[in-house]
């Protein structure tokens, strides 16, 4: 893991997360700013941020805002990475219109600059820490809208690492849906030699095989052969779809790259998904129930739930408290908790590291207690 970054000048307008961690993620109700097309599907949306609020809304390049808002009656929750660099003074996430997405197609035909919205403050792993003085090469794999946490960290590694370059394979269906292409050709020109971008496109032609289809593991070997030595890159960024994060990662891993040093954010869990990851069920006798405390703030909320039915956080939720989570999918880590008391046993994992699980961390979303009496701490 790349090691906290100790200090930079920066500008007065920077939004840089200095000194992680933070507390526990909140939202609050911001102004849109401003909401511009990016592509034919896909804005970008930037907040207002009231001075009292800056401090909340500091962040790492790569992390993800949540937000919130009630469509047909409905409080709908979703996460968007930001696309900003902190060292921009702008909060901005790119929202990508997805089919029957209820949020994304919401953002790109309705929503309007000076509209509110509940933001949750910043929250994610995916991040990078520049370091002035480091001399690296740094290998960013991004798929459609992947590329938003991606353009953040590049965008820092740019400004705030002088002497590091950053090489970047997109992936997309044609040259009309790269999302930020005039903002990575500006960069190529601003930073010349420093940025690579590859466009791999998957219904375009552009002349060359290699740059023809999507990435995977076979696009993956061809590129390590061509443009960067596997062993020597510092970092390796991936964003997109599970399925080629896995090839990705594997291949990666077959070439000597220590898997600390692969960094990847899934869009969302897939139904099938790393069976790594997805954890065994107990065979646990139905009508069975468990007496759970939890504690958020300080404050304990006490209630039953059944052994198999529905999540630690939904039952939490239900009894009234006020507990923090965005994907319900195992993926963003919002939900996370200690487990002080009894024992829970999780469906799947994609965010939470191995040495934190052993720690006694779990994804609310994804706990069933396995004993009878379970406390669990989100302030842990
Ligand atoms: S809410 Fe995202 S991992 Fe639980």
């Amino acid at each position: 893991m790349l090691r906290f970054f100790k200090k930079t000048p920066t500008a007065p307008s920077d939004l840089y997360q200095r000194n992680a961690p933070k507390g526990r993620a909140v939202f609050n109700s911001l102004i849109v700013k401003e909401v511009r097309r990016e592509t034919e599907d896909c804005v970008s949306l930037s907040f207002e941020l009231p001075e009292r609020l800056r401090e909340d809304y500091r962040f790492l390049p790569g992390q993800y805002l949540t937000l919130k808002n009630r469509i047909e009656g409905e409080e709908i929750r979703r996460s968007y990475s930001i696309c900003s660099s902190p060292f921009e003074g702008e909060l901005r996430v790119a929202v990508k219109e997805v089919e029957r997405g209820r949020f994304s197609t919401y953002a790109n035909r309705e929503l309007r600059a000076g509209e509110r919205l509940d933001v949750m403050t910043p929250e994610g792993r995916f991040t990078f820490q520049p370091q002035e003085q480091r001399e690296a090469v740094y290998v960013g794999f991004a798929a459609g809208s992947g590329i938003t946490p991606i353009l953040s960290i590049l965008k820092t590694v740019l400004e705030r690492e002088p002497r590091s370059r950053f090489l970047l394979f997109y992936g997309n269906r044609k040259s009309a849906s790269i999302i930020f292409k005039n903002e990575l050709d500006d960069l190529k020109d601003r930073y010349l030699g420093r940025l690579e971008v590859h466009h791999v496109l998957s219904r375009e032609d552009q002349g060359s095989d290699a740059l023809k289809g999507r990435i995977d593991e076979v696009k993956c070997r061809l590129f390590a052969d061509r443009f960067f030595t596997a062993a020597q890159v510092e970092s390796y960024y991936l964003c997109g779809p599970e399925d080629m994060t896995q090839q990705l990662r594997s291949v990666l891993s077959e070439l000597g790259v220590p898997k600390e040093r692969v960094l990847y954010e899934l869009f969302t869990a897939a139904q099938t998904g790393d069976p790594a990851k997805i954890l065994k069920q107990a065979n646990v006798p139905a009508g069975r129930n468990a007496a759970i405390t939890v504690i958020l703030d300080g404050e304990e909320t006490h209630f039953d739930m059944d052994f198999n039915r529905g999540s630690v956080l939904d039952a939490a939720l239900d009894a009234g408290a006020d507990v923090p989570f965005a994907c319900k999918g195992a993926v963003c880590c919002t939900c996370r908790a200690k487990v002080l008391e009894g024992e829970v046993e999780m469906d799947m994992n994609y965010a939470l590291e191995d040495d934190e699980v052993e720690e006694g961390c779990v994804l609310t979303c994804q706990s069933h207690p396995r004993t009878d009496r379970v406390v669990i701490s989100y302030d842990a």
